[in-house]
């Protein structure tokens, strides 16, 4: 048997822009002015991880861990609030068509997101139903890219990482997901996605067969 495990934000929905965005407020509230290609190294990385590397980046290390947990959670009311509009057409392209096929030849599949939101974004774009597994920032403490959370998704699907396929848009997940020893599509530019086994700009790209082989590809 083998499976899919998916990333959530930037992946199945169009979240990643929201995480950016409600970053980049709360940056500029710090006086600290960060770049696209900065915002998407953050991609990934779970919340607390995110914000430390921001007061790196803007010189703030003096801030203590009550103001950082503070920080934090502003920037998550923010996230939260923005997720109200979120609706079925957040989800990205290509994505329900996949879905479905995978459904059709019963391959199971789960979401490993390092968000503690993914169960609210899940039902907010329908997608929900679609997944009995699924691994989030509230069950799992090390993040990406410690390989955990996606040995934790294949463990609940009874699968071998070995016999499975990460999709993920976040170079500490594709980092994550070959420490796990799964195979890995990138999603976005293959220079920012190193070490993945396949790079398409969308789910557009991928079929049950692309995916199939992948993993029949993988080294015995
Ligand atoms: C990941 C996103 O899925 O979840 C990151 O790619 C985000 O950008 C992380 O920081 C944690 O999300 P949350 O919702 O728990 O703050
Ligand atoms: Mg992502």
């Amino acid at each position: 048997m083998w499976a899919v495990v998916f990333d959530l934000d930037g992946v199945l929905v169009d979240t990643a822009k929201l995480h950016a965005e409600a970053w980049r407020r709360l940056a500029g509230e710090l006086g600290i002015s960060l770049s696209e290609e900065f915002l998407r190294s953050l991609r990934g990385l779970n919340r607390m991880d995110s914000l430390d590397r921001i007061l790196e980046w803007g010189g703030r290390t003096e801030v203590g861990p009550a103001e950082r947990e503070r920080l934090a959670e502003r920037k998550n009311r923010w996230y939260v609030e923005s997720l109200e509009h979120l609706t079925p057409r957040d989800v990205l392209p290509g994505v329900v068509e996949l879905l479905d096929g995978l459904a059709f030849y019963r391959v199971p599949v789960a979401v490993a997101s390092s968000s503690k939101n993914a169960r609210l974004v899940l039902e907010r774009t329908g997608l929900a139903k679609r997944f009995s597994v699924v691994v989030d920032g509230n069950a799992v403490l090390r993040a990406k890219p410690d390989p955990t959370i996606f040995l934790e998704a294949f463990r609940r699907l009874g699968v071998f990482p070995q016999d499975g396929v990460v999709v993920e848009d976040a170079a500490s997940g594709v980092e994550a997901a070959r420490r796990a020893g799964a195979r890995v599509v990138g999603v976005g530019r293959p220079e920012e996605l190193p070490g993945a086994d396949l790079v398409v700009s969308d789910l557009r790209e991928l079929t049950v067969a692309r995916l199939k082989a992948l993993v029949d590809s993988a080294a015995p």
